[in-house]
């Protein structure tokens, strides 16, 4: 049945989104949750009621987009100054397309000053909408806007809502905590140009009881990698807002006449089936869409940081790199202290070619030597910054963000270079492009190191604070650049960590460096925050020294083989012995290493909240399916029957299934429902092999 004139339906396979103009004439959601059987089914006609003198109508409407304006005290998606000095914008329908899956949405402010298109894209198969909004400067005068976020939602009204969110703090990312919505706003953001440690642009809510496999979750994520806003408002009529875009905190730009500010997208989801279905749909979308290179398998690689720190040179690394090979390592990768200058953390940023001291024949021996050894080579750069004490900044101090006549904070001694200067981009662009082409690397960890502070600009060509938003659109136009010019190559995001881990990077990052913490225990629950959202394959996790020397090398090979596994301790150190079982490990991992990359991942007990915890991948066939169970510490004594079975989910119930060290063959059904029992001492852990017989 077709969509009423003034009413849009977008259905995806599981999952219905429906929207339409009230009685007012307003853009409102009608519907967001499964999808129903009929057209007919969902409401069409919402009459936004007021209530009392205090509560205009417009106050209680469901808006797709509500700019602020009359009597809505609301927290809205959108405010502008005009050039009149009217704050209003009064936005009325104006005309609206629907092509399959894609909805678009003209609204136009009552002056017919202002144009604001509403993107919609249902991804069917993933049962996710993205949406997008674009606003335009029809008038003939400069429109200054001061809040732009991409989305409203609505959920269904008067239930009690919980939202979980991720937060931490360098080395102790991705915390997750639920927590009630009671009446009133609760923001979660960035101030600091990058996503953050402190918290992440993903939000789900549920109704205060799913878990991962039951219960409704509305879910969404925005894919941008600089300042965002995540609010939440809940009133006293029974409603739930949900907005997510960009910040509006120090947020001001100038919109000339003719021009278009394209806010980032979003991407929102329903699954009545729990967090861990919610998080399966985001994985198979930013696998398939978002990721440049989704479906290539993810070396295992080997980063000598943590082994040589800055003393590197061509014999430390030919060192690392010969032992590396022998384990079955197929890509090395050198660190920090290459470049120009670089002997420590207060020189050399900026200065992109490589020491000539330490690599007096420049880095080709190293390559070549690494490309005998059958490996690829990658190497870290950290193209935002600059150190006082380089030849950048000596040539070009005013080339950093800064607040002229100010004093310019330092953090790890280094200023960051405004990258929304085109001439800042022109520079980076061109040092990196040269590296790349006159030296086999194949894959390059992008750093990040401290946050913005003196957010000056002095040559801006609009309004100085601009300068949030146009940085993060030069980090992305130097990288998409780069990635274009040189597609052999291979990308990692890395803010010291998880500093800049979002959607936005992720078209840009092929894989993330997730924390810097990889002390084995502390990074099971790390990992278990990041995989709310992102997908094992992006998941970079080395197996170094940090942490106890009692912590098993096994151990910390299986936290790595959650992910993809890389090596990053001191392999000189290590001894024969240990690196052959390692070289074992490494082994055994490519065998599953296509389950844990590619395959649906199931949170089977959770590393935050217990000491014993696992999780499973599920080949997409359920053919085969990987499971990896830890025990931490207990604290009480160890007893066999204490131990909870752990459940497999996943599989086929229907196929029969052998899983490793358990005996018979179940039906997946049974597995499902019966469980297994494995029982782990202290800092023990498992790798079963789940496969249909
Ligand atoms: C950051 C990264 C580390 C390492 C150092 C190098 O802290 O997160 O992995 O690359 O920088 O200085």
């Amino acid at each position: 049945m077709p969509n009423l004139p003034h009413s849009w339906i977008l259905e995806t396979s599981r999952t219905a989104y429906a929207l339409g103009l009230d009685a007012d004439g307003r853009l409102v959601n009608f519907y967001w949750g499964a999808r129903l059987p009929h057209a007919t089914d969902y409401p069409a006609d919402f009459a936004s009621a007021g209530w009392a003198s205090f509560n205009d109508a417009g106050q209680l409407a469901r808006e797709e987009y509500p700019a602020e304006s009359g009597l809505k005290y609301i927290e809205p998606c959108f405010k502008a100054h005009h050039a009149d000095g009217v704050r209003d914008t009064v936005l009325r329908f104006d005309k609206a397309e629907q092509t399959g899956g894609d909805l678009t949405i003209h609204l136009v402010d009552e002056q017919e000053n202002l144009g604001i298109v509403l993107r919609y894209r249902a991804h069917a198969a993933y049962d996710l909408i993205e949406r997008w909004a674009e606003i335009t400067n029809l008038g003939e005068t400069a429109v200054t806007l001061e809040r732009a976020l991409s989305a409203q939602w609505h959920l269904p009204r008067a239930r009690d809502y919980r939202l979980s969110h991720l937060h931490g703090r360098w080395a102790d990312e991705f915390n997750l905590t639920r927590e009630p919505l009671a009446n009133g706003v609760k923001v979660l953001e960035s101030r600091r140009i990058t996503s953050s440690h402190h918290a992440s642009p993903w939000f789900a809510v549920d109704g205060g009881v799913a878990d991962e496999d039951r219960g409704e979750v509305w879910f969404g994520a925005l894919a941008w990698s600089g300042n965002w806003k995540f609010i939440a408002e809940t009133t006293d009529f029974g409603m739930t807002r949900l907005s997510l875009g960009l910040n509006d905190w120090d947020f001001s730009w100038q919109l000339n006449p003719g021009e278009t500010f394209r806010t980032p997208p979003v991407l929102s989801g329903y699954t009545a089936t729990g967090f861990g279905e919610a998080s399966r749909r985001l994985h198979d979308y930013i696998r398939d869409r978002v990721l440049p290179n989704g479906k290539a398998l993810r070396k295992v690689l080997y980063n000598s940081w943590e082994a040589t720190y800055f003393d590197v040179d061509e014999a430390s690394q030919t060192a690392l790199a010969e032992l590396a090979a022998g384990m079955g390592v197929e890509l090395f990768v050198m660190d920090d202290g290459w470049f120009h200058g670089r002997n420590h953390d207060r020189a050399g940023l900026g200065d992109w070619w490589c020491d000539a001291v330490k690599f007096p024949h420049g880095l080709t021996p190293l390559i070549e030597r690494v490309n005998a050894l059958g490996m690829d080579f990658g190497l870290w750069v950290e193209p935002e910054m600059v150190n006082p004490d380089s030849d950048l900044y000596r040539a070009h101090p005013d080339w950093v963000i800064h607040f002229p006549k100010r004093a310019r904070s330092e953090a790890r001694n280094q200023l960051i270079l405004n990258f929304a200067r085109p001439d800042v981009q022109a520079y980076i662009l061109e040092k990196l492009d040269r590296l790349l082409a006159e030296n086999n690397i194949r894959f390059i960890k992008w750093d990040m190191n401290r946050n913005a502070s003196e957010p000056g600009w002095e040559t801006a060509p609009g309004d100085p604070r601009e300068l949030w938003v146009r940085y993060t659109q030069g980090v992305y136009r130097v990288w998409g650049a780069l990635r274009e010019r040189h597609p052999q190559v291979t990308w990692q995001s890395c803010s010291g960590g998880g500093g800049r881990a979002d959607l936005g990077i992720l078209k840009l990052a092929d894989q993330v460096w997730v924390s810097d913490n990889t002390e084995p225990t502390a990074r099971l629950g790390i990992q278990e925050g990041y995989s709310q959202v992102f997908p094992a394959s992006t998941m970079e996790a080395w197996v170094t020294d940090m942490g106890p020397a009692y912590l098993p090398l096994e151990f910390r090979m299986h936290v790595s083989m959650c992910g993809a596994l890389g090596i990053g301790g001191h392999l000189v150190r290590w001894g024969a012995e240990k690196r052959a079982e390692a070289a074992g490990w490494i082994a055994r991992y490519k065998e599953v290493r296509p389950i844990v990359q590619f395959g649906d991942l199931y949170r089977l007990r959770s590393a935050q909240q217990d000491s014993f915890s696992a999780v499973q991948y599920v080949s997409k066939d359920k053919q085969e399916a990987v499971l990896l169970a830890f025990r931490t510490h207990q604290p009480l004594v160890p007893h066999p029957e204490a131990q909870p079975p752990i459940y497999p989910r996943g599989l086929d119930p229907g196929a029969n299934y052998r899983i490793d060290g358990q005996s018979g063959v179940r039906s997946g059904l049974a597995w499902m429902q019966i469980g297994i029992n494995l029982y782990l001492a202290d800092y023990q852990s498992a790798m079963l092999r789940i496969r249909q017989v």
